[in-house]
C-alpha cells in the first residue's frame, strides 16, 4: 500500500482533462493522477500555488479533497505531452492530485441526483465557509465531483482551487489588500443550501476555520516549493490575508445567507 503522503513517481502521459490545461498521467504503480503545471501560461502564474495551499488547508480541515502532491516530471516526459493552446511548462516541479475514476462532475449528473441523499452532507456548509475563507472564484458545476455510492446516495469531492485569493491566478501583496469579492450566486451554492437543514452549520463551519492556528497555516506556506517563486514577503501577505479572513468569516456567512434569502 502506498503511503498517501508520498509523492507519486509519474511515468506516462495519458490524456487531456477538461477544456484547459489539466492533464492525466499514470504513476509507476499504475495509479492515475490529475496534473497541473507550474506557469502553464504566464497569466496562470499562481495556479499550482493556489491548488497547493487550498488543498493542504482543506485536508487539514478534513474537507472532502484528495491529497495534493508536488511532483517532478522529467524533461523527456514533458516533451511527450501534446501542447495545447500554445501552453508551455516551466521547470519540472508541478502538482498532482489522485484521479477519482468513479466520480463525475456535478454538471453531468445534476438532474439525476436531485432527490438523492448526500452521505457527507455536513461537508456542504463546510465547503461554502472554506470557499469564502480563501475567496474561491470558481466553485462551478464542473468543480464539484459526485460519486454515486448506492442507487440513491452520493458523496461530494471538491476539486480545482486554482482561482482563489484576491487577484486569483495573479495575486500579489497588493491585490491581497483589495476587499474580497465573493461569488454568492454560484448554482452549486444554491444547490448546497437546499441540502443544509440548519443555517447554523455555516456559522459552525466558519468557527472551525477560525480555530486553525496561524503557525499551522504558516507551515503550509513555508512548504510551497521554491520553484514556484512565492517570495517571503508574499507569503507574509497571504498569511495575514488568511488571518483577517478568519476574523471576518462569520460575517461573510451572514451576508451569504441574506443574499440567498432575498434572491
Ligand atoms: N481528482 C479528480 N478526479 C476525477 N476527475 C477530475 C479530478 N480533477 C479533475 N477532474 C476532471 O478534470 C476536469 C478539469 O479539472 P480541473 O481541476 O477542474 O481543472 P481546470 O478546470 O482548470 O482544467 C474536471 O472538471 C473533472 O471533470
Ligand atoms: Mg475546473
Amino acid at each position: 500500500m502506498q503511503n498517501t503522503n508520498q509523492s507519486p513517481k509519474i511515468v506516462q502521459y495519458l490524456q487531456i482533462l477538461g477544456e484547459d490545461y489539466t492533464r492525466l498521467f499514470l504513476s509507476d504503480i499504475g495509479l492515475k493522477y490529475v496534473v497541473k503545471f507550474h506557469r502553464v501560461k504566464h497569466y496562470r502564474k499562481r495556479e499550482v500555488v493556489n491548488e497547493f495551499i487550498a488543498g493542504k488547508l482543506a485536508a487539514l480541515l478534513n474537507l472532502p479533497v484528495a491529497p495534493v502532491h508536488v511532483i517532478s516530471l522529467s524533461p523527456e516526459l514533458c516533451s511527450k505531452v501534446p501542447q495545447i493552446k500554445g501552453s508551455r511548462m516551466q521547470g519540472n516541479v508541478h502538482l498532482a492530485i489522485p484521479y477519482n475514476e468513479k466520480a463525475q462532475p456535478f454538471k453531468q449528473i445534476e438532474d439525476k441526483i436531485r432527490s438523492f441523499s448526500i452521505k457527507n452532507q455536513q461537508q456542504l456548509a463546510r465547503m461554502i465557509a472554506f470557499d469564502f475563507w480563501i475567496v474561491n472564484m470558481d466553485r462551478s458545476r464542473t468543480n464539484l465531483l459526485i460519486s454515486c455510492i448506492t442507487e440513491n446516495e452520493i458523496s461530494i469531492q471538491m476539486i480545482d482551487h486554482g482561482k482563489c485569493f484576491p487577484g486569483d491566478y495573479l495575486w500579489d501583496k497588493e491585490t491581497l489588500k483589495l476587499t474580497p469579492e465573493h461569488r454568492y450566486n454560484m448554482p452549486i451554492y444554491k444547490w448546497a443550501l437546499s441540502h443544509i437543514p440548519n443555517e447554523n452549520e455555516l456559522y459552525e463551519s466558519a468557527h472551525e476555520i477560525k480555530l486553525l492556528e496561524e503557525n499551522i497555516i504558516k507551515e503550509i506556506l513555508d512548504d510551497i516549493p521554491k520553484e514556484w517563486e512565492v517570495t517571503k514577503v508574499e507569503k507574509e501577505a497571504l498569511l495575514s490575508f488568511l488571518m483577517n479572513q478568519q476574523h471576518d468569516l462569520e460575517e461573510y456567512m451572514s451576508s451569504f445567507l441574506s443574499y440567498h434569502k432575498y434572491v
